[in-house]
Protein backbone atom coordinates (compact mmCIF):
# COMPACT_ATOMS: atom_id res chain seq x y z
CA UNK A 1 0.00 0.00 0.00
CA UNK A 2 1.09 3.36 -0.77
CA UNK A 3 2.41 5.88 2.29
CA UNK A 4 0.13 8.65 3.14
CA UNK A 5 1.28 11.45 4.90
CA UNK A 6 -0.73 14.54 6.15
CA UNK A 7 0.48 17.90 6.42
CA UNK A 8 -0.24 21.16 7.42
CA UNK A 9 0.58 24.16 5.64
CA UNK A 10 -0.26 28.03 6.20
CA UNK A 11 0.08 30.57 3.31
CA UNK A 12 1.42 34.10 4.62
CA UNK A 13 1.94 37.54 2.99
CA UNK A 14 0.31 41.04 2.21
CA UNK A 15 -3.45 41.77 1.32
CA UNK A 16 -4.13 40.98 -2.77
CA UNK A 17 -0.24 39.28 -3.26
CA UNK A 18 -2.71 36.22 -4.37
CA UNK A 19 -2.94 33.52 -1.39
CA UNK A 20 -6.44 33.12 -2.20
CA UNK A 21 -5.81 32.65 -5.71
CA UNK A 22 -2.90 30.27 -5.76
CA UNK A 23 -4.88 28.09 -3.61
CA UNK A 24 -7.65 28.22 -6.12
CA UNK A 25 -5.71 27.81 -8.81
CA UNK A 26 -4.06 24.07 -6.79
CA UNK A 27 -7.26 23.21 -5.44
CA UNK A 28 -9.76 23.48 -8.22
CA UNK A 29 -7.63 24.83 -10.90
CA UNK A 30 -9.65 28.13 -11.27
CA UNK A 31 -9.08 31.55 -10.79
CA UNK A 32 -11.18 34.70 -10.64
CA UNK A 33 -10.58 38.22 -11.60
CA UNK A 34 -12.70 39.43 -8.51
CA UNK A 35 -11.77 38.03 -5.48
CA UNK A 36 -13.15 38.79 -1.96
CA UNK A 37 -10.17 39.26 0.75
CA UNK A 38 -10.43 36.66 3.37
CA UNK A 39 -11.81 37.22 6.57
CA UNK A 40 -9.83 35.58 9.26
CA UNK A 41 -9.18 32.60 7.51
CA UNK A 42 -10.00 29.59 4.92
CA UNK A 43 -9.39 25.97 5.23
CA UNK A 44 -9.16 23.93 2.12
CA UNK A 45 -7.07 20.32 1.79
CA UNK A 46 -5.47 19.52 -1.67
CA UNK A 47 -3.99 16.10 -2.15
CA UNK A 48 -0.26 15.34 -4.65
CA UNK A 49 0.87 12.10 -5.64
CA UNK A 50 4.36 11.77 -5.75
CA UNK A 51 6.51 9.51 -8.38
CA UNK A 52 6.97 6.63 -5.48
CA UNK A 53 3.52 6.53 -4.75
CA UNK A 54 3.44 8.89 -1.72
CA UNK A 55 0.26 10.65 -1.41
CA UNK A 56 0.61 13.54 0.58
CA UNK A 57 -2.44 15.35 2.07
CA UNK A 58 -1.93 18.99 2.28
CA UNK A 59 -4.23 20.87 4.86
CA UNK A 60 -4.02 24.39 4.08
CA UNK A 61 -4.47 27.55 5.90
CA UNK A 62 -5.34 30.21 3.81
CA UNK A 63 -4.48 33.21 5.84
CA UNK A 64 -5.93 36.86 5.79
CA UNK A 65 -3.40 39.34 4.54
CA UNK A 66 -5.50 42.60 6.26
CA UNK A 67 -3.35 44.14 8.94
CA UNK A 68 -6.53 43.66 11.07
CA UNK A 69 -6.06 40.02 11.11
CA UNK A 70 -2.49 39.84 12.02
CA UNK A 71 -2.54 38.47 15.24
CA UNK A 72 -4.42 35.57 14.60
CA UNK A 73 -1.71 34.53 12.30
CA UNK A 74 0.58 32.62 14.88
CA UNK A 75 -2.79 30.31 15.50
CA UNK A 76 -2.18 29.29 12.10
CA UNK A 77 1.33 28.69 11.62
CA UNK A 78 1.66 27.63 15.17
CA UNK A 79 2.90 23.54 14.27
CA UNK A 80 2.70 23.94 10.21
CA UNK A 81 4.90 21.63 8.92
CA UNK A 82 5.31 24.54 5.36
CA UNK A 83 4.65 27.81 5.17
CA UNK A 84 4.14 29.55 1.59
CA UNK A 85 5.21 33.21 2.25
CA UNK A 86 4.19 35.00 -0.94
CA UNK A 87 4.85 38.12 -2.68
CA UNK A 88 3.08 40.09 -5.70
CA UNK A 89 6.26 40.97 -8.28
CA UNK A 90 4.88 44.01 -9.27
CA UNK A 91 4.42 45.31 -5.75
CA UNK A 92 7.88 45.90 -4.08
CA UNK A 93 6.40 46.42 -0.80
CA UNK A 94 4.97 42.99 -0.71
CA UNK A 95 8.69 41.56 -1.06
CA UNK A 96 9.21 43.18 2.49
CA UNK A 97 6.10 42.26 4.19
CA UNK A 98 7.12 38.78 2.65
CA UNK A 99 10.53 39.23 4.65
CA UNK A 100 8.85 40.58 8.23
CA UNK A 101 6.68 37.42 8.03
CA UNK A 102 9.47 35.06 7.51
CA UNK A 103 11.61 36.35 9.92
CA UNK A 104 8.51 35.97 12.61
CA UNK A 105 8.48 32.18 11.09
CA UNK A 106 12.05 32.01 11.93
CA UNK A 107 11.60 33.42 15.56
CA UNK A 108 8.13 31.65 16.33
CA UNK A 109 7.08 28.80 14.15
CA UNK A 110 8.44 25.07 15.06
CA UNK A 111 12.47 25.03 13.61
CA UNK A 112 11.60 22.14 11.43
CA UNK A 113 9.00 24.63 9.56
CA UNK A 114 9.86 24.26 5.18
CA UNK A 115 9.27 27.81 4.10
CA UNK A 116 8.57 28.54 0.39
CA UNK A 117 9.06 32.50 -0.76
CA UNK A 118 6.22 32.76 -3.73
CA UNK A 119 6.80 35.83 -5.62
CA UNK A 120 3.19 35.78 -7.63
CA UNK A 121 1.46 37.18 -10.34
CA UNK A 122 4.25 36.59 -12.99
CA UNK A 123 2.22 37.11 -16.35
CA UNK A 124 2.42 40.91 -15.15
CA UNK A 125 5.99 40.79 -15.84
CA UNK A 126 5.52 44.08 -17.50
CA UNK A 127 4.70 46.13 -14.17
CA UNK A 128 7.67 43.84 -12.42
CA UNK A 129 8.92 45.78 -9.16
CA UNK A 130 11.12 42.56 -7.75
CA UNK A 131 13.64 41.40 -9.68
CA UNK A 132 13.98 37.53 -9.76
CA UNK A 133 17.83 37.58 -8.67
CA UNK A 134 17.13 39.67 -6.03
CA UNK A 135 13.97 37.51 -4.16
CA UNK A 136 16.32 34.58 -5.24
CA UNK A 137 19.63 35.74 -3.67
CA UNK A 138 17.15 36.51 -0.54
CA UNK A 139 15.72 33.19 -0.36
CA UNK A 140 19.22 31.39 -0.79
CA UNK A 141 20.93 33.60 1.68
CA UNK A 142 17.77 32.13 4.33
CA UNK A 143 17.37 28.96 3.27
CA UNK A 144 14.30 29.03 1.45
CA UNK A 145 12.42 27.63 -1.12
CA UNK A 146 11.72 30.07 -3.82
CA UNK A 147 9.49 30.46 -7.22
CA UNK A 148 7.47 32.54 -8.91
CA UNK A 149 3.74 31.82 -10.22
CA UNK A 150 0.66 32.98 -11.99
CA UNK A 151 -2.38 32.09 -9.46
CA UNK A 152 -4.13 33.50 -13.35
CA UNK A 153 -2.40 31.35 -15.80
CA UNK A 154 -1.02 28.65 -13.76
CA UNK A 155 2.62 28.59 -14.40
CA UNK A 156 4.56 27.59 -11.40
CA UNK A 157 1.66 26.85 -8.61
CA UNK A 158 1.15 22.80 -8.84
CA UNK A 159 5.26 22.60 -9.30
CA UNK A 160 5.56 24.39 -6.15
CA UNK A 161 3.25 22.72 -4.03
CA UNK A 162 4.71 19.77 -5.65
CA UNK A 163 8.25 21.07 -4.92
CA UNK A 164 7.09 21.47 -0.92
CA UNK A 165 5.49 17.95 -0.78
CA UNK A 166 8.95 16.25 -2.76
CA UNK A 167 10.90 18.15 0.51
CA UNK A 168 8.33 17.37 3.38
CA UNK A 169 9.07 13.40 3.68
CA UNK A 170 12.69 14.26 4.07
CA UNK A 171 12.37 16.50 6.44
CA UNK A 172 12.42 13.66 9.14
CA UNK A 173 14.88 11.66 7.96
CA UNK A 174 17.85 11.86 9.93
CA UNK A 175 19.90 13.74 7.88
CA UNK A 176 17.12 17.00 8.61
CA UNK A 177 17.89 19.77 11.31
CA UNK A 178 16.04 16.57 13.66
CA UNK A 179 19.43 16.72 15.35
CA UNK A 180 20.69 14.40 17.24
CA UNK A 181 18.20 11.26 17.81
CA UNK A 182 17.30 11.69 14.21
CA UNK A 183 13.99 9.79 13.35
CA UNK A 184 13.28 7.15 11.04
CA UNK A 185 10.49 7.95 8.67
CA UNK A 186 8.21 11.00 8.25
CA UNK A 187 5.48 9.00 9.66
CA UNK A 188 7.45 9.10 13.35
CA UNK A 189 8.56 12.72 12.77
CA UNK A 190 7.04 16.24 14.04
CA UNK A 191 6.30 16.47 9.83
CA UNK A 192 4.19 13.43 10.15
CA UNK A 193 0.66 12.37 10.12
CA UNK A 194 -0.79 13.40 13.21
CA UNK A 195 -3.67 11.30 13.31
CA UNK A 196 -4.81 12.83 16.36
CA UNK A 197 -4.46 16.32 14.70
CA UNK A 198 -6.19 19.62 16.17
CA UNK A 199 -7.92 21.68 13.84
CA UNK A 200 -7.90 25.46 15.35
CA UNK A 201 -10.71 26.27 17.16
CA UNK A 202 -10.98 29.39 15.68
CA UNK A 203 -14.16 30.50 13.03
CA UNK A 204 -13.25 30.54 9.55
CA UNK A 205 -14.70 31.44 6.64
CA UNK A 206 -16.66 28.65 4.21
CA UNK A 207 -14.17 26.68 2.13
CA UNK A 208 -15.36 28.09 -1.02
CA UNK A 209 -14.01 31.48 -0.41
CA UNK A 210 -10.20 30.55 -0.90
P1 LIG B 1 -6.22 38.73 1.16
O1 LIG B 1 -7.23 37.67 1.26
O2 LIG B 1 -6.77 40.12 1.36
O3 LIG B 1 -5.04 38.52 2.06
O4 LIG B 1 -5.64 38.75 -0.36
P2 LIG B 1 -5.04 37.51 -1.17
O5 LIG B 1 -3.55 37.50 -0.99
O6 LIG B 1 -5.77 36.28 -0.85
O7 LIG B 1 -5.30 37.95 -2.69
P3 LIG B 1 -6.39 37.37 -3.69
O8 LIG B 1 -6.13 35.95 -4.03
O9 LIG B 1 -7.72 37.71 -3.16
O10 LIG B 1 -6.05 38.21 -5.00
C1 LIG B 1 -6.07 39.62 -5.03
C2 LIG B 1 -6.27 40.09 -6.45
O11 LIG B 1 -5.16 39.74 -7.26
C3 LIG B 1 -7.52 39.47 -7.13
O12 LIG B 1 -8.16 40.46 -7.90
C4 LIG B 1 -6.93 38.40 -8.03
O13 LIG B 1 -7.72 38.19 -9.17
C5 LIG B 1 -5.57 39.00 -8.39
N1 LIG B 1 -4.56 37.97 -8.66
C6 LIG B 1 -4.23 36.95 -7.85
N2 LIG B 1 -3.26 36.21 -8.41
C7 LIG B 1 -2.97 36.79 -9.59
C8 LIG B 1 -2.05 36.47 -10.64
O14 LIG B 1 -1.28 35.52 -10.61
N3 LIG B 1 -2.03 37.33 -11.72
C9 LIG B 1 -2.87 38.39 -11.82
N4 LIG B 1 -2.78 39.14 -12.92
N5 LIG B 1 -3.75 38.70 -10.85
C10 LIG B 1 -3.80 37.92 -9.76
MG1 LIG C 1 -7.26 35.83 0.51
Amino acid sequence: MSKQLQFKLVLLGESAVGKSSLVLRFVKDQFDDYRESTIGAAFLTQTVTLDDGTVVKFEIWDTAGQERYKSLAPMYYRNANCAVVVYDITQSASLEKARNWIRELQRQADPSIIIALCGNKSDLAARRQVSQEEAQKYAEEEGLMWAETSAKTGEGVSEIFTAIAKKLPTTAAPSSRAGAGGRTGAAGGRSGVDLNRQQNAVSTNEPCNC
